[in-house]
């Protein structure tokens, strides 16, 4: 965990604070959590599956309010062998933080680790920006009577705004069988495929007239690849829609990780450049409608305000943390 014990509820950060307060070290890997807003999921729950959340690699996060408490001098009988035992046990905590196992996993494994809590994240910062970003976005397609496939849907998280649209007929695509699980438990008779965002085959030429992805291409090692595959599926004057991570934030040194059973879990993504993005959707034959990107701003200074993180607020405020794009299949 990195600043521990911030938010009411924080049971998994609060029993983390041992490991997060050694972990303030220069090289560190310390979750973001519930601040900037990486992926961060549920801290109110026991459970060490939970901590997921993209990270930062960062060496300057103050300690914890606790660590600044010094114990009176201890000058009687025993003390010199007590502190002795006492600073063997800190060392041995010491060593075991730095050697916890950081292990880099495909994201199907990752995600469905992570799936259970995904959904409970109120103080994410990346999930608040992408959401009204998302809404700016959607509002400039029409998605009423249509057909909409959404790639790396996970749980449904815009299931609720893509329908309120009233499309025809809406399909996920994810190639983690733990986050399609939990799309079926709000959508038990949805249309899923579990497959990768890169692999859709089974998907017929011009099937959809707009495909939905959030969150997810940075998940797929070759996004020339998926953007060709799904101008594919598109149909003739089709639209996308697509939001991700910003490759400022991921240069910046976020990552997607997680915390279980002692572990540091990354999940694998990879960074597309924006005018990469655009040459390759332009060489398909996308014409790029438009573009836009949320940076940490007031908006979500609260959360981290909440988590007791503002000098990590000042820090990274302004950095562009998601871009979202709009293209026409021409
Ligand atoms: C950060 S989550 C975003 C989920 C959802 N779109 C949202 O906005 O909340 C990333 C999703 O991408 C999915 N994913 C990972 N690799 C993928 C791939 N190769 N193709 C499509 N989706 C992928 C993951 O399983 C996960 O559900």
């Amino acid at each position: 965990m990195g600043v521990v014990g911030m938010s009411s509820g924080c049971t998994l950060a609060y029993t983390e604070a041992a490991s997060a307060r050694q972990g303030l070290r220069k090289g560190a890997v310390l979750p973001f959590s519930n601040r900037a807003g990486l992926p961060y999921s549920g801290l109110g729950q026991v459970d060490t599956e939970v901590a997921g959340r993209m990270a930062v690699r960062e060496g300057t996060l103050r300690p914890a309010m606790g660590d600044r408490y010094r114990p009176p001098a201890d000058s009687s009988p025993g003390a010199a062998k007590r502190k002795f035992v006492m600073k063997s046990s800190l060392i041995r905590r010491f060593v075991r933080g730095k050697r916890r196992k950081h292990r880099r996993v495909a994201p199907p494994e990752g995600y469905d680790r992570w799936a259970v809590t995904y959904d409970s994240q109120p103080d994410n910062a990346v999930l608040a920006l992408e959401s009204r970003l998302f809404s700016e976005l959607l509002v400039r397609i029409v998605i009423e009577g249509k057909g909409v496939l959404d790639i790396g849907c996970g749980t449904g998280r815009h299931w609720p705004e893509i329908m309120s649209w009233r499309p025809a007929r809406l399909t996920g695509v994810d190639p983690s069988s733990g986050m399609l699980q939990r799309l079926k438990v709000r959508y038990p008779n949805a249309e899923t495929f579990c497959s990768a965002g890169d692999r859709l085959a089974e998907m017929a030429a011009g099937s959809f007239d707009v495909i939905v992805s959030t969150l997810a291409l940075a998940h797929i090692p070759d996004a020339s690849i998926a953007i060709r595959e799904w101008h594919r599926i598109l149909k003739a004057t089709g639209s996308m829609l697509i939001t991700d991570f910003h490759p400022d934030a991921i240069r910046s040194g976020m990552k997607r990780t997680f915390i279980a059973q002692g572990e540091t879990i990354e999940i694998e993504h990879h960074v597309t450049e924006i005018n990469q993005l655009q040459n390759i959707a332009r060489k398909c034959g996308l014409t790029v409608s438009f573009i836009s990107e949320r940076s940490i701003d007031d908006s979500v200074r609260p959360l981290f305000e909440r988590d007791l993180a503002l000098r990590e607020y000042d820090k990274y405020k302004g950095l562009r943390l998601v871009f979202g794009m709009v293209f026409t299949k021409t």
